[in-house]
């Protein structure tokens, strides 16, 4: 299979063009010649003209590229290696969501040849590809795995808004279902990987990897959340704590925060529903989650008993929003914990403006029913610094002092602009 990549004989397909799936294309475009499928023809249009639909990419990474954009599966068929890079969700039950998955799973069956690959880079639980989606290929190629194709499982370890750690400089973790399959998949990958390639043992190890790297970070900032819930009792500032502490050489730097997007803060609900299949229910990695999910309501509440302690009536208070994406220097506004944050003060007859640069209004009303506003509008009781993009970390104490009124509330959520706002003005707190 790589030889025949290598030579242009066989073509590459990547299944979902977003976030990941469009940078790899692209990446393997330069050297192979390459498919690229997606189901929403308004995006595949934008990618012809050289437009990311995502706004990550710029128009010049489209030079230079031999592929063909397409929402027509049965383009499909030219193709030889397939990599699927669809989204893995969860539902309102945070139960996995793969729909998306079985679907380029069945998808890919229906255009599957003997001989052919098929590679997922979605981020699942252990066990999903062979469990799940290996079935959906021979159902629907009437191929039998693994006689007639192979199957590997590569995850992706980008990392939105991050220009240092990109693709090609990220190692590679890649598996196969045999010792042929992992050689052939990782020898492609290293086509375009500089950054080097892993091994993995197996599939399962592969997608059990990408799942930890997640849950790990979670539940590191989950203990962090939970430090800042204590230390605000004890009424000492975290930050100062953490600074302290980070003196030490082996303290690890976590930072408490509103953990949204769609990897860490979805990620572990994929394996709590792995390991309670299997009859183990994980305490750490439920409470990890539930402290997280928890910090846009904490928040909320302890700034509503600032106001009561200032005697302002909670109702009719106004407070603005800075920052809605899930987080900083990027348009992606999927799963923002800042929507819980909009909702709870909502719920207690707060007025909010919330205000982002970044974010593309549409989308935010679309998927939240939240009405941007262009920018701020008079004086506010609370100021929230919910996001920290770099337009707002620029600001200074007097940018800071027009938009709230003489007595007001700094809410600064990541704990960056202690130093930058006016305490004759505003009681400032941060998590
Ligand atoms: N975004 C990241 O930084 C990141 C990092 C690591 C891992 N991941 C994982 O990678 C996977 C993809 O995430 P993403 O951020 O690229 O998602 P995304 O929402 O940006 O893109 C997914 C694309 O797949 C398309 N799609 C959906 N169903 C499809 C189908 N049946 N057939 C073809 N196309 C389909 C969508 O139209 C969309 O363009 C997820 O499992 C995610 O958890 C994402």
């Amino acid at each position: 299979m790589y030889n025949d990549i290598l030579k242009g004989d066989k073509i590459i397909s990547v299944i979902g063009l977003g976030y990941v799936g469009l940078p790899i294309a692209l990446e393997f475009a330069r050297k192979a010649k390459v498919i690229g499928f997606d189901i929403k023809e308004d995006r595949v249009e934008l990618m012809k003209k050289g437009i990311d639909p995502s706004r990550e990419l710029k128009s010049s990474e489209f030079e230079g590229c031999d592929i063909e954009f397409t929402a027509n599966p049965d383009d499909l068929k030219k193709a030889h290696f397939h990599i699927v890079a669809v989204p893995t969700p969860i539902n309102e039950h945070r139960l996995p969501d793969l729909k998306p998955l079985l679907a380029a799973s069945k998808t890919v069956g229906k255009v599957l040849k003997k001989g052919d690959y098929v590679v997922f880079e979605s981020t699942v639980y252990p066990g999903c590809t062979e469990e799940d989606c290996i079935p959906v290929l021979e159902e629907h190629s009437n191929l039998k795995f693994p006689e007639d194709f192979k199957v590997g499982f590569s995850p992706e370890r980008i990392n939105p808004g991050d220009r240092e750690h990109t693709l090609t400089t990220i190692k590679k973790v890649v598996s196969g279902n045999d010792a042929e399959a992992l050689e052939n998949i990782a020898k492609i990958y290293e086509m375009v990987i500089t950054a080097g390639i892993h091994r993995a043992a197996t599939i399962k190890v592969a997608e059990a990897a990408k799942i930890i790297e997640n849950t790990q970070r979670d539940v590191n900032i989950a203990l962090m959340n939970e430090l800042s819930m204590i230390f605000n009792k004890l009424d000492i500032n975290t930050y100062d704590v953490l600074e302290a502490a980070g003196t030490k050489w082996n303290f690890l730097k976590f930072f408490p925060g509103l953990v949204g997007g769609h990897c860490i803060g979805v990620d572990p609900y994929y394996l709590l529903y792995k390991a309670k299949e299997l009859g183990y229910h994980p305490r750490m990695i439920d409470s990890g989650r539930s402290i997280n999910d928890g910090m846009g309501a904490y928040i909320v509440k302890e700034v509503v008993k600032k106001l009561v302690g200032m005697d302002k009536n909670v109702k009719g208070s106004r407070v603005l929003i800075m920052g809605i994406t899930f987080k900083e220097d990027v348009a992606d506004i999927r799963n923002s914990k800042v929507v819980d944050l909009v909702h709870e003060f909502e719920s207690f007859g707060v007025n909010v403006d919330v205000i982002d640069e970044m974010a593309d209004s549409k989308e935010v009303f679309d998927e939240y029913g939240i009405k941007l506003a262009d920018r701020p509008n008079g004086k506010y009781d609370v100021v929230c610094a919910a996001v920290q993009h770099r337009p707002y970390k620029l600001m200074g104490k007097d940018d800071f002092s027009k938009l709230g009124v003489e007595k007001s509330i700094f809410v600064d959520v990541k704990g960056i602009f202690k130093n930058k706002v006016d305490t004759e003005q505003f009681v400032y707190w941060s998590l």
